[in-house]
């Protein structure tokens, strides 16, 4: 079954200069919390327990976030603070984190191999932490995903309706709808020249990608701006065999842009945000009336 998420983390996330000069984008915080502890609350409602960091260099406090801090929680045992660090700690509790460094970029794809001592021969998820997922109505996208899984037993990579102009940013497939939101992909292009997309159907960063994705990126040529694709590498093995598209259910913020930083930031604000902090605020009163 699928235990590990991977999570290429080794970007420069130049869209964010010069906030991002010496922090990794994937420590932005949208509201209170890193972006990337959002994609890990994700990989965990799924069901998954390790998840596998490909960083570069100065991704150092990265790192340090999913760890302990004794002096921090030294100065603030027994305070009202401590219930800031709940969220934390139930991560730590609840994963274990494993790191490579990836020491050039040439890609995602190139990410992904990166990963391969981390997450062995089975399948696994990978989460592109700047792409925050969420879905109010039910399960999280990755959860969605694990249970296609058990069903289909392929890779499969999460799409969303892109305007046309949007498209070329993106990933694109196209496919036959074998069932309801699912495609069989039979075309697959790593952001396409305008006028030359095969659908609207965008790759968002959430994918589950069986172990034999590794042999293929080997053997994957530099496409799209001279990097090693995934997008590349999953035509192939759609070619070869089955990968599948799924239109997921809930909403997915590119936060690796400033306008959908900041709509996820609005968003996370009134709709997660406000809401635990009220309930912290009731639980508070329950156990005060209790006691
Ligand atoms: C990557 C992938 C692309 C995908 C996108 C989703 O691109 O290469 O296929 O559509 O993530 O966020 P990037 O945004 O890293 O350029």
């Amino acid at each position: 079954m699928i235990k590990k998420c991977l999570f290429p983390a080794a970007g420069y996330g130049t869209r964010f200069l010069p906030a991002t000069k010496s922090m990794p984008k994937e420590m932005m915080p949208v509201v209170n919390k890193p972006l990337i502890e959002y994609g890990v609350d994700e990989a965990i409602e799924a069901g998954l327990t390790g998840m596998c960091v490909v960083t570069g260099r100065g991704k150092n406090t990265l790192i340090d976030h999913f760890d302990k801090n004794y002096e921090l929680e030294h100065q603030i045992n027994g305070t009202n603070k401590e219930e800031l660090l709940g969220d934390i700690r139930r991560i730590m509790d609840s994963a274990h984190f494993t790191y490579i460094r990836q020491r050039e970029m040439r890609g995602l794809g190139h990410a992904i191999l990166t990963g391969k001592e981390l997450i062995g021969d089975a399948p696994f998820a990978v989460v592109l932490a700047d792409d925050l997922c969420v879905n109010e109505e039910g399960d999280g996208v990755l959860a969605q995903m694990v249970a296609l899984y058990k069903q289909f037993r392929c890779s499969i990579v999460a799409v969303q309706e892109v305007p046309k102009e949007d498209i070329h940013k993106y990933g694109v497939i196209s496919g036959e709808m074998i069932k309801d939101d699912i495609f069989r992909v039979d075309d697959m292009v790593e952001k396409p020249e305008p006028g030359t997309e095969p659908s609207n159907l965008a790759i968002i960063g959430r994918y589950i990608l069986t172990p034999d994705i590794f042999d293929i990126i080997e053997n994957t040529k530099p496409g799209k701006g001279g990097e090693i694709q995934i997008t590349d590498a999953l035509l192939q093995q759609a070619k070869s065999g089955c990968v599948l598209a799924y239109k997921f259910k809930g909403r997915r913020f590119d936060c690796g842009s400033v306008e959908g930083y900041i709509e996820a930031t609005n968003y996370c604000y009134q709709n997660l945000y406000k809401k635990d902090e009220q309930k912290m605020e009731l639980d508070k009163h329950a156990t005060a009336k209790t006691s």
